[in-house]
């Protein structure tokens, strides 16, 4: 027990009994790892440490905590666990870019001006053609139940890959998923796999460390193609995230992103920016087939402000259509696709004034678990509700108690761009479809690096207008 300068001791943080060896790993190890995650917090607490193999990791989902570890002069963005398993293939782009590297402010200054109003503006388009094809895909197959994910990984990767690359994975031109993309799967696979088993069995299995080395030098063969092809074609006439980060200079020092360093981030773009919407919209009409009175008000507001005849929409439409954006935070409230992130102290500290804590530790703030705290959202938190994010309720909480996209200066630069293309998305869905689910459904959640609803299908039917 240590001492605080005002004379208080400190506490180590609360830990389950371990296990010899092998500390607590036989607490998380489960098929369903997100779901027995939130049964640990509802036995164990809001603040409590697991021990997991090389690693200390405090599970926090109490608010009061939370408010303290977004105290960004004492505690730092971590890049550990799964962050670490994809440095190899996203390097220090910038969601795995530690604070200090030079690159992270660099990339930062200058993809800020990729998601401001005007690069939006020029965004707002392709979400809308792409979001045409799902509907269109959807009415080529009509009765056929829909797999969520698969159909929204179509429309959320297009979009990404023709915004971020000007690149099209053709995804609504054939049923297989592209080729590509299953190597990056792979990648994402193996990286998730060997973040869960020690160093020492991970050398036992050459087999995943060879293949993961091979998808990674294929993988930046096809961007260092990609961002060949850009520069030799005029990258000026382009919007993209590419064009811009062949063109733009720091504002700070006048320097450019090197060729390496572009590939990392594109490379972070397709795998922050297409999985995390995806599962948004999957979860989103999970939701609003069960609460079918949501669903008919948010369509009523879509028919009133598209009329007779679908049409473009203008941002100036899509604030008459905020109801749609509560559905989509209430979704991302019960189910944040991201699930968590990870901070620690810059240096040795105490928590709430009760608990040591040293610049070793790392706390993960389980989302899912804060965005259901009691304390910050009341006796019936699992219930869906968009009126929780009307204006007047947002003003009356603490916004630390909805983090979906994270904090701080390493919040998601993607937020606007996902919630943009989610709407619209939304928007032209509800005009044009009733949705129909299957009664016998139980939702199950599926945890990779994001999560997403676990075998999820619906119908959509044409609505007669
Ligand atoms: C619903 C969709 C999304 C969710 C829930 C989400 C969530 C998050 C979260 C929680 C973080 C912080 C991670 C951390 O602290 O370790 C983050 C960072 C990031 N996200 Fe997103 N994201 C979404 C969509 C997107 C999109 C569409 C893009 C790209 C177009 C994107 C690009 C990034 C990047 C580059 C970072 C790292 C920012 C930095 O540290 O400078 N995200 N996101």
């Amino acid at each position: 027990m240590t001492q605080t300068s005002d004379g208080n001791h400190l506490k180590k943080i609360p830990s389950p009994v371990k296990f010899p060896i092998v500390g607590h790993l036989p607490y998380v190890l489960s098929r369903q790892p997100f779901d027995r995650m939130l049964q640990l917090c509802e036995r164990y607490g809001d603040l409590f440490n697991l021990k997991l193999l090389d690693d200390s990791v405090v599970i926090v989902s109490d608010p009061d905590v939370v408010e303290e570890l977004f105290d960004e002069s004492r505690f730092r963005k971590r890049v550990a666990g799964i962050l670490e398993s994809i440095r190899p293939i996203a390097g220090d782009g910038l969601i795995t870019a530690e604070d200090h590297e030079d690159n992270w402010g660099r990339a930062h200054r200058i993809l800020k001006l990729g998601f401001g109003r005007k690069a939006m503006s020029d965004y707002l388009p392709i979400m809308m053609r792409q979001t045409e094809k799902l509907i269109q895909w959807w009415r080529d197959r009509p009765g056929q139940a829909i797999d969520a994910n698969q159909d929204f990984t179509r429309l959320t990767l297009e979009i990404i890959g023709l915004c971020g690359f000007d690149f099209s994975f053709s995804s609504f031109e054939q049923e297989e998923p592209h080729e590509f993309m299953l190597t990056i799967d792979s990648i994402l696979a193996e990286a998730t796999i060997s973040h869960q088993l020690p160093a020492w069995v991970n050398q036992l299995r050459p087999g995943g460390v060879r293949r993961m080395k091979e998808n990674i030098e294929a993988t930046n063969a096809v961007f260092d193609k990609i961002i060949a092809d850009h520069h030799l074609n005029d990258s000026k006439e382009r919007s993209s995230f590419l064009a811009l980060m062949l063109d733009a200079e720091d504002p700070r020092d006048g320097s450019k992103l090197s060729k390496a360093n572009i590939r990392y981030q594109l490379i972070t773009f397709l795998i922050a920016g297409h999985e995390t919407t995806r599962s948004l919209l999957s979860f989103t009409l999970y939701y609003l087939i069960k609460h079918p009175e949501i669903c008919r008000k948010a369509q009523s507001i879509v028919d009133e402000v598209l009329g007779d005849a679908p049409r473009d929409l203008s941002f100036q439409d899509l604030s008459r259509l905020s109801y749609l954006q509560q559905i989509l935070m209430e979704s991302l409230r019960l189910w944040p696709t991201a699930p968590g992130f990870m901070v620690s102290p810059r240096s040795d500290t105490s928590i709430q004034s009760k608990y040591s804590t040293t610049t070793d530790d790392i706390f993960f703030i389980f989302l899912a678990a804060l965005h259901r705290h009691p304390k910050a959202w009341g006796d019936n938190p699992d219930s869906f509700d968009p009126d929780r994010f009307g204006a007047d309720a947002i003003r009356q909480r603490p916004s630390h108690v909805f983090r979906p996209f994270g904090n701080g200066k390493r919040s998601c630069i993607g937020q606007h761009f996902a919630m943009t293309e989610a709407q619209v998305a939304l928007t032209y869905i509800l005009y044009h479809f009733d949705l129909q689910g299957d009664d016998s459904y139980t939702l199950q959640v599926d945890h990779s690096l994001t999560i997403k609803p676990k075998d999820f299908f619906f119908k959509a039917i044409p609505r007669s207008k």
